[in-house]
């Protein structure tokens, strides 16, 4: 059944409306999330881990990408769109700076990585792209994103015993990544007017980048906890065959990513988040986040 927050968009594609959602509360600052809250598992959870630190710069720049093209947005639906996007990713932010809290009091370098992060994308990309190639990298890079987040939360399993506030935080995480997901590619190929070589290019680009970008900062992780050489590899043996292996997390995700390259591509063409109406409704009628990522958890398959 059609959600009422799912509305007709003037592309024609159903989707759903952007909510900025604020003031959320995961409990973050419990002491009795553990360290690797997902399964118990080192590689599973530092890899998610990962991600988080990736999210306050990333998003810093995913929104100053899209911002540089404000001015010239006239459609006002779009507009409107630009600026719930800002907000969500703002949140964003916000809360995952919370999460990498934890982790810094873990001994994660994540001011270093942020360093890093920022200098790559505050620095080095303005001095070596355009503005259009920058917003090519985000919409690109807004792909992967939802992609990751349609695709893990229809698999149950993936998510099965980990601690649930943490949970709650991807899960809301992922909604509001799908709610925007077309904002950066609109702007891009409507107001930036990007062609398709242009769009694909940044693809090509950060389809390897980000993986390496997750690796390395894994790596660190894992050094911080203490783990061997020997101890590592094996980490990254086992770790790998459980990402690349026949019925693995990435293998599923494949036809939602070469999408991107079909020409006529839109994000709103590719498939639904399963169970996001299970979410919205949830979260509508307790108000609370951690119990609506209970429940799109439970809805999985
Ligand atoms: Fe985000
Ligand atoms: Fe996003």
């Amino acid at each position: 059944m059609t959600h009422p927050a799912v509305q007709r968009s003037t592309d024609k594609f159903e989707h759903a409306a952007i909510v900025p959602r604020e003031h959320l509360d995961f409990q973050l600052d419990s002491s009795d999330i553990p360290k690797y809250w997902m399964a118990g598992d080192a590689f599973k959870t530092r890899f998610f881990d990962a991600m988080s630190t990736l999210f306050p710069a990333g998003e810093k720049f995913f929104i100053t990408s899209v911002r540089e093209f404000r001015d010239r947005v006239t459609d006002p639906k779009l507009m409107q769109e630009v600026k719930d996007f800002t907000r969500q990713e703002a949140q964003h932010s916000m809360i995952h700076k919370q999460f990498n809290d934890r982790l810094k009091a873990q001994g994660v370098d994540i001011d270093n990585i942020t360093k890093e992060l920022e200098f790559m994308f505050f620095d080095e990309a303005p001095r070596l792209t355009t503005a259009t190639q920058r917003l090519a990298i985000t919409s690109a890079l807004e792909h992967l994103t939802s992609m990751m987040c349609t695709c893990f939360f229809e698999r149950k399993e993936l998510l099965e015993a980990s601690d649930p506030r943490v949970r709650a935080m991807y899960a809301w995480h992922a909604i509001e990544e799908v709610e925007h997901k077309a904002v950066a590619f609109d702007v891009l190929t409507k107001v930036a007017k990007a062609g398709y070589f242009r769009r694909n290019i940044a693809m090509f680009f950060v389809t390897f980048g980000f993986p390496f970008t997750v690796a390395r900062i894994m790596n660190h992780m894992f050094q911080v906890d203490g783990f061997s050489l020997r101890q590592r590899l094996g980490l990254w043996a086992r770790g790998l065959w459980w990402f690349y292996k026949p019925g693995g997390l990435f293998i599923p995700t494949l036809g939602y990513y070469f999408a991107y390259y079909k020409p006529g591509f839109h994000p709103w063409k590719v498939k639904e988040m399963p169970s996001y109406g299970t979410w919205l409704s949830t979260f509508e009628r307790a108000g609370d986040p951690i119990a609506a990522g209970n429940a799109l958890h439970a809805a999985g398959q």
